[in-house]
């Protein structure tokens, strides 16, 4: 395969990659490989396998791989609007939620325009807008990692056609307040629309936290929420996310900001199954908000303050050395964790939440780096 010629031009490449297409390429990304030797703790998947009775259903839906599957994702929508009263119409299927984040982009924002969200938050949404060749406006969360609402409130201009709002925010795991996001919902005007990604929404309710679909119900104006099957249903995978909207026409803006069939027959078998073994859904949202707080006790007692989380990561910050430090020497035990330059002059690790032994092994890794000088 030839490399790009340097007389050809992206602009689209330079816009969201930031660099010219031809120049020479990134550093390689850490080794994704499924290598048994490694534990995989920057990406936030769930340490527990999809349920048994998602092995089954993706093993009969097999059979039928030679047909495209129900664009509308019927099946699943069934069971969603049963769970939450929202009706079918206004949900949209995505190949993950991040899917849905850059659709929601494409369907609200353009040249000209500008999307308020928090800074430093998941990162699809801005990369969405910037695609679009909009303008990021982005609002740095408070010391806690938490959205600092009154500032993104502040940022809305007659120019703001977008504000993503994060809750749980990624990557430094605090949730809003009702109280908050009720703030937010009155204060983002009515054709402005307000994207709510609760990637981390069961996490968030075990922590006792609030259901953002509560909230946007009484808002007059336009929104969207997007969810997941990837944290806490163990399918990240399988690429299965899904939005509800304020109303039929956003859900079909979305959709069509697509190509059609984006859920597969598989991945679809994958969520129904796994939507409907509710003990094993409970299971994984428990064991790992369990272990969550017990990885982040240990944590603390290192002396490192590690940040509210409702999400099955957690974000601690060293006061001793660089959080680049404590990675490196967690990678060379085959853990990966991510280093992040936020907060302060040592950054943050963040990880996501293995088994039990995943965090005896961290712990003791951590304890080792801090003795040495
Ligand atoms: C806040 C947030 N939103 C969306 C996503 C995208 O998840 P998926 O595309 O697997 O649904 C993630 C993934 O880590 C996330 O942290």
């Amino acid at each position: 395969m030839n490399d790009a010629s340097p007389s050809l031009r992206s602009p689209l490449h330079e816009r969201v990659i930031g660099v010219p297409l031809g120049a020479p390429p990134s550093p390689p990304e850490p080794d994704l490989k499924l290598d048994p030797k490694l534990r995989r703790l920057h990406l936030n998947e769930s340490p527990l396998p999809p349920s048994p009775r998602v092995i089954e259903a993706v093993t009969a839906a097999a059979r039928d791989g030679a047909y495209y599957p129900d664009f509308a994702c019927t099946a699943l929508a069934d069971r969603l609007s049963r769970m939450t009263g929202v009706s079918k119409d206004v949900m949209t299927f995505g190949n993950g939620s991040g899917d849905l984040l850059i659709a929601a982009t494409l369907a609200t924002v353009g040249p000209g325009d500008e999307a308020v969200m928090a800074t430093p938050t998941f990162v699809t949404c801005g990369r969405g807008v910037v695609l679009t060749g909009a303008k990021k406006i982005e609002v740095p969360v408070r010391d806690d990692g938490v959205t600092d609402m009154d500032a993104m409130i502040a940022a809305i201009t007659p120019r703001t056609r977008l504000v993503y709002m994060c809750s749980p925010n990624n990557p430094t795991g605090g949730p809003s307040s009702r109280e908050e996001l009720q703030a937010l919902a009155k204060a983002v005007p009515e054709d402005v629309v307000l994207l709510i990604d609760e990637a981390y929404f069961e996490f968030g309710r075990f922590a006792g936290g609030v259901d953002a679909l509560d909230i946007v119900r009484e808002r007059k104006g336009a929104w969207i929420i997007t969810r997941t099957l990837s944290k806490a249903y163990s399918l990240a995978g399988f690429r299965v996310g899904y939005s509800y909207s304020s109303d039929k026409s956003i859900a079909e803006a979305l959709a069509k900001s697509r190509p059609s069939f984006i859920v597969g027959r598989i991945a679809l078998a994958a969520a129904c199954a796994a939507v409907d073994d509710r003990d094993y859904h409970e299971k994984i949202v428990r064991t790992v908000s369990q272990e969550r707080d017990r990885l982040a006790g240990g944590f603390r007692q290192l002396g490192f303050n590690v940040l509210p989380s409702a999400t099955n990561f957690i974000m601690a910050i060293p006061a001793a050395k660089p959080a680049a430090a404590f990675a490196s020497a967690l990678a060379a035990k085959g853990l990966l964790a991510q280093a992040m330059p936020w907060r302060g002059p040592n950054g943050a690790l963040r990880m996501s939440i293995g088994t039990a032994a995943d965090s005896d092994a961290v712990l003791e890794t951590v304890r080792e780096e801090l003795a040495k000088a």
